[in-house]
């Protein structure tokens, strides 16, 4: 156990000194458990939080689209023709070199879905229940066997659903994949704060802790080592995604290839939003940077702003899906990003050591946003891409982005590069097919590969349709 006095000295030098409140109530175990968590606690980071605490009180704001200084939406390259030729063909090559690695976030629970686990083990196969994790393993499998090189496969997880989440890879077979080439690495805590800036104990031994955000990505690279495997693999362009989107084309050579052709430090994909309203947020360009912006910072005029053309003017969102360069990555993991405040229920001990779950927000947690680091990237670009060929995440139990909207898009999608391969299914006006359809990424990862191999090949006339590798 750590020197108690000394912890105990410095908890009280910093203000902190209730964290010790139910001491001599504590057994061996409950004491051995609460020196542990306090003795990882960093006095300079949490001077930062409190600094950052103070001003966000005082009223001072981030980056809000209201500030003075002038916005207008970043350019967005709609690849077609040639360009989407030339820039495919250039992240062919990136991939056929084996420079390349893929990166999820993955660090956040299904508790929205009122899922008990890692998200990424939530069944989303449209027939099968596969996991989001199979479709994002095996869409990396078929880019091994078709460029002949492995994606280094990162993710990112969190104290809470690491354990479960080496599980989910252990118990498939890693999907395939080779297991020296995924690399589980483990996001960063805060502790949440009272509005007086105290810690918060939410058990008589045990100190309220909450993820970094995905912005901790950066830190936790470092930390980890996965940034210095990077290195030591040769890798130089790192695709990164969340791990909540089924349809995502995992390191698509198309902007892959545009951001290396560009030079470019931070690419960012986006797509035109459903409506003004909808909560992505956008890429601007403000006193001489490029920044995302979230959507809670436009105001309702700026939302609905038209052009000349009738087009909304912030017309792109961003849906976090981005390519990295490693140097980049580098850089910005050594410099760190700024800190987010959010007012949240959190729960703690009242004075005699009872847990307490508060109806309100009683308390301050702080994260980091990956996308904070475009401002510091010397050259980025935004890529529009196709948001029914590509997104649709499961976050909620229910109604939009849930899993049966999820379910049904991906069937859709397949349904479509059926009817590319020359099998016409009946589909609703949307495209929606009457049937279930999966296809294991291993079999076919686009619509070439699988009218290739469909040749020939006579598929059942009625029921799911499941082609697996
Ligand atoms: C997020 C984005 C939004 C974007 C949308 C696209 C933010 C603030 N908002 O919203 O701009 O348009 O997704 O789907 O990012 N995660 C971690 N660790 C954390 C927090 C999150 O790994 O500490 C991971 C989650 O597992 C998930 C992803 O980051 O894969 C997004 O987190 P989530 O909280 O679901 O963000 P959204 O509110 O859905």
């Amino acid at each position: 156990m750590p020197d108690i006095e000394s912890l105990r000295l410095a908890f009280a030098q910093h203000g902190q000194s209730h964290v010790f409140a139910f001491w001599d109530q504590l057994d061996e175990q409950g004491r051995a458990a609460l020196a542990g968590q306090l003795s990882k606690i960093d006095f300079d980071d949490l001077a930062l939080l409190r600094r950052t605490l103070d001003g966000a009180l005082a009223g001072a704001s981030g980056s809000a689209a209201g500030t003075a200084a002038p916005m207008a939406p970043a350019p967005v390259a709609v690849l077609e023709g040639k360009a989407l030729a030339d820039a495919t063909a250039r992240g062919e090559a990136e991939l056929r070199a084996g420079r390349v690695a893929a990166l999820v976030v993955a660090g956040g629970q299904g508790s929205r879905l009122g899922f008990d686990g890692p998200k990424g083990c939530f069944p989303v196969g449209p027939v099968t229940d596969a996991p989001l994790f199979f479709f994002h393993a095996r869409k990396l499998l078929a880019l091994e066997t078709r460029f002949g090189r492995p994606v280094p496969f990162y993710i990112m997880t969190s104290e809470t659903n690491d354990a479960a989440t080496r599980a989910c890879f252990r118990e498939n077979g890693f999907f395939g994949l080779d297991e020296k080439n995924v690399f589980f690495f483990v996001q960063g805590m805060w502790p949440a704060l009272s509005p007086e800036g105290r810690i918060i104990l939410d058990g008589r031994d045990h100190v309220f802790f909450g993820p970094d955000g995905h912005g901790g990505t950066l830190s936790a690279l470092r930390r980890s080592g996965a940034l210095a495997d990077m290195e030591a693999r040769g890798i130089s362009s790192v695709f990164y995604f969340q791990v909540d989107n089924p349809m995502v084309e995992v390191a698509d050579p198309a902007f892959v290839g545009y951001h290396v052709a560009t030079g470019s430090d931070y690419s960012v994909k986006v797509c035109a939003k459903r409506d003004p309203n909808e909560g992505l947020g956008v890429v601007v360009e403000r006193g001489g940077r490029t920044e995302i912006v979230e959507y809670t910072e436009f105001t309702d005029e700026q939302k609905n702003e038209r052009g000349a053309d009738g087009e909304l003017r912030y017309k792109y969102g961003s849906v976090a899906i981005h390519v990295f360069s490693v140097p980049f990555l580098a850089r910005e993991a050594a410099a760190g990003l700024p800190l987010h405040v959010a007012h949240k229920k959190v729960p703690h001990v009242d004075a005699s050591g009872r847990v307490v779950k508060p109806s309100s927000p009683n308390a301050y947690k702080f994260e980091k946003f990956i996308f904070d680091a475009l401002r510091d990237a010397k050259k980025s670009v935004c890529v529009a891409f196709d948001r029914e060929a590509e997104f649709s995440p499961v976050k909620n139990a229910e109604g939009s982005d849930s899993p049966a909207t999820c379910r049904a898009d991906l069937s859709r999608k397949w349904a479509r590069w059926l009817a590319a391969a020359g099998v016409a299914l009946e589909t609703d006006a949307k495209g929606y097919p009457a049937r279930r359809i999966e296809i294991d990424p291993a079999f076919a990862a686009d619509p070439e590969t699988l009218k290739a191999k469909l040749a020939g090949v006579a598929l059942p006339a009625a029921g799911d349709i499941l082609l697996k590798a």
